[in-house]
């Protein structure tokens, strides 16, 4: 089928190359003339493992455009897919100002029958919004006669950064929305190749199921933080009791990890963005405000915990180990790893970062007196103290002897239990985790 996919994001891009991959022909639009002209030449402007070679293929084989002039092809789509940022203002509601000026243009530019597919995750009830500002567009441009054409389906995305391109070919699930069976049908043919349940929907429904699964899987994490930080107190370690209850298969293993808790350009925004959307209807969702409260609070706890036992770092050479907000991205947005960097800064901190590929990003944001080490070993050497914020499998594979001996203090603060199974202990380090049961309750 012809795709137009608008907005080349983690999202937009990651869905466009996969089903060029599946063997669509798609078409990608961007304001972003300089993104577009990098795509062009074939190169992601991200790190997201799987997606750059897949660009190269689905381009060799002529099966992916890249274009800012939606004008010039918007003609030729059988569907338009919007993936565009619906970033949180600072009251956490969603920022919908681009998606609606896409909805107008789209509106002011449509000829013919189309399917549009709103994939870009947005509060309950955006999906109607979308197409009455589509077709009021198509009216001003006095297409009116065609207003009855044009449908609306809600197609929303669970895309874990990291492992998007697996996550978008081998799909939980397919969520589709809309109030016209032929329209869900035509997006249901887009993803014909894939065998993932269909959860064919009404338009609210399958906008509230993306926050619901979102929220109730931050909702996991902040769970299984509040009990590492009581498992701290009673001797217990929370490793063990996420194992435990894991095996239950009403509970389930994943996103039963506890450290420093959620960040990314999701889980924050959208825990917000449904706790907002349901004040705004009248409903006090307790439990939202609950998760948020404790995932702000685990970094904090983890800080302070930090500094009662270092006595503070002022003047102290301090390694940070990570800082994009998990592991397999460069993506800095709303990262534990950042936050508690700058806390350490602010505390006086000599401080020497590291990260396999978020440097360039935290560049961006970390103070011109932060030290860029090379490598993870650098970082550390000289060091009083290592903490270590994002579970990159490399910080598991360097010579803890040889870390032992560049150390000043072979001290490890680590905020994801990254390193606890290997009885650092044992090889003369000072180890603190999160929930592991050692903690001092003075
Ligand atoms: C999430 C959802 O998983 C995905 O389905 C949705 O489409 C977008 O948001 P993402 O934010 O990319 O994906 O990463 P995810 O792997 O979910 O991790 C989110 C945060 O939770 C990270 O900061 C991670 O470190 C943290 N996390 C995850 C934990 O603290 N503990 C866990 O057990 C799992």
């Amino acid at each position: 089928m012809n795709l137009v996919m608008i907005g080349t994001g983690y999202v937009g891009l990651t869905t466009g190359v996969g089903f060029a991959t599946l063997g669509h022909q798609v078409v990608c639009v961007d304001i972003d003339a300089a993104k577009i002209a990098r795509l062009d030449l074939g190169e992601v402007p991200f790190y997201e493992p799987g997606l750059q070679e897949a660009l190269t293929h689905v381009q060799e084989k002529g099966r992916i455009l890249f274009t800012t002039d939606l004008k010039s092809v918007i003609g030729g789509a059988e569907v338009i897919m919007i993936a565009v940022g619906t970033p949180p203002k600072s009251t956490g509601e969603a920022d919908l100002t681009a998606l609606f000026a896409v909805a107008d243009q789209i509106g002011s530019l449509l000829d013919h029958e189309v399917v549009i597919a709103v994939k870009s995750t947005v509060p309950v009830g955006t999906n109607r919004k979308v197409i009455a500002h589509i077709r009021e567009a198509m009216e001003k441009a006095q297409r009116a006669e065609l207003t009855s054409l044009i449908n609306i389906v809600s197609v929303p995305e669970f895309l874990r950064e990291g492992s998007a391109f697996e996550d978008f070919l081998q799909p939980d699930r397919l969520v589709i929305g809309s109030d016209d069976k032929l329209a869900g049908q035509t997006v249901e043919r887009l993803h014909k190749e894939m065998m993932a349940p269909r959860v064919m929907t009404t338009l609210e429904s399958a906008e509230l199921i993306k926050y619901a699964a979102n929220a109730f899987l931050a909702t996991k994490i902040s769970f299984i933080n509040e009990i590492a930080n009581l498992a701290d107190r009673v001797g217990a370690d929370v490793r063990h009791v996420a194992e435990g209850i894991g095996h239950d298969h009403r509970i389930g293993p994943h996103f039963l990890k506890a450290g420093v808790g959620y960040g990314g350009s999701c889980f924050p925004k959208d825990v917000s963005a449904l706790e907002q959307i349901s004040g705004a209807n009248g409903y006090s969702f307790k439990l939202l405000s609950a998760v948020i409260e404790v995932n702000n609070r685990q970094r904090e706890m983890f800080f302070k915990r930090m500094m009662e036992k270092l006595g503070g770092v002022k003047g102290r050479r301090v390694a940070v180990w990570g800082l994009a907000f998990k592991a397999h991205t460069d993506d800095i947005r709303e990262s534990a790893g950042i936050e508690i960097a700058q806390r350490l800064l602010a505390a006086g901190a000599d401080l020497v970062v590291y990260d396999p590929q978020a440097m360039d990003n935290a560049k961006a944001v970390l103070s011109h007196h932060v030290e860029f080490a090379v490598t993870a070993m650098d970082a550390a050497t000289g060091a009083d103290v290592l903490v270590v914020l994002t579970e990159w499998p490399e910080f598991r594979e360097v010579s803890f002897s040889t870390l032992h001996d560049r150390m000043i203090e072979p001290t490890i603060f680590d905020g994801r239990n990254h390193l606890a199974d290997l009885n650092l202990q044992s090889q003369g380090f000072v180890y603190h985790g999160v929930g592991l049961g050692t903690y001092d309750a003075a």
